[in-house]
């Protein structure tokens, strides 16, 4: 067997994130715990879909956390070409990485004149925003109930929706990716004023293995 070789490292507040590779398949690992392969990205790309695909011709999108670019992929792919994309990543090391020997797997998404890069927490760039996004996409962890950042938390929190919701222009879309279900992020969103649409998507095609998707709209009337 092809053993895993270290490409680079990110210290962390609590911990580290590395990227390994082995033969053509890459890992994300965050504090131990692998939060991205290069082998299963169907869900984030329909998490992309799914949420951007009515979006206006004129669209601000916020991606809320980088890793491989296949998020950001498929929303370049499915929004138009007047549409702006702003990625916020809390790793400067995942950009470079994302410049470097990631960039082939994702097409090279940060090349795309669409796309403005943020190296920040996705927190602080919806915090005391109004009415600023078309759409949110969430996919910063392994979802509202598997942290390998603890203090990622408050982004799946009802305060934290509520804020998301507020950054929001009437009729947008908030899109949340996780590892699993979780019955109680359903009420979490309701309680933020979403109305929500649950997806169960393929991990990568050809697999019984699923993720969840929500979308979650704001009403166009508040
Ligand atoms: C699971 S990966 C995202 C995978 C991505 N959807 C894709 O298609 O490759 C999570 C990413 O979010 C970043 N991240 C974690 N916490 C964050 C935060 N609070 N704000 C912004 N980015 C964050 C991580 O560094 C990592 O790049």
């Amino acid at each position: 067997m092809i053993p895993w070789k270290q490409l680079g490292r990110a210290a962390l507040p609590d911990g580290e994130l590395v990227l390994l590779q082995r033969g053509d398949e890459f890992v994300l690992r965050m504090r131990g715990v692998e939060l991205m392969t290069s082998r299963s990205h169907r869900s984030e790309e329909l998490l992309a879909t799914l949420t951007c695909v009515d979006a206006p011709p004129k669209a601000h999108v916020l991606i809320c956390g980088l890793g491989m670019g296949f998020t950001a992929r498929a929303a370049l792919d499915t929004l138009g070409p007047e549409a702006k994309l702003t990625i916020a990543e809390l790793v400067p090391e995942v950009v470079a990485w994302n410049r470097g020997p990631l960039a082939h797997l994702a097409k090279r998404p940060l090349d795309d004149p669409r796309v403005t890069v943020r190296i920040e927490d996705a927190a602080a760039v919806i915090q005391g925003q109004r009415a600023m996004f078309d759409v949110i996409v969430l996919d910063v962890d392994n979802g509202p109930e598997a942290f390998t950042a603890p203090s990622n938390a408050a982004l799946y929190s009802v305060r934290g929706l509520e804020r998301a919701y507020v950054a929001l222009r009437s009729g947008g879309r908030l899109g949340v990716w996780s590892v699993e279900d979780s019955p109680s992020f359903t009420g979490k969103l309701h309680r933020a004023g979403f109305t929500v649409e649950k997806h169960r998507v393929p991990s990568r095609p050809n697999t019984r293995v699923q993720h969840v998707v929500w979308i979650a709209s704001r009403s166009a009337s508040r």
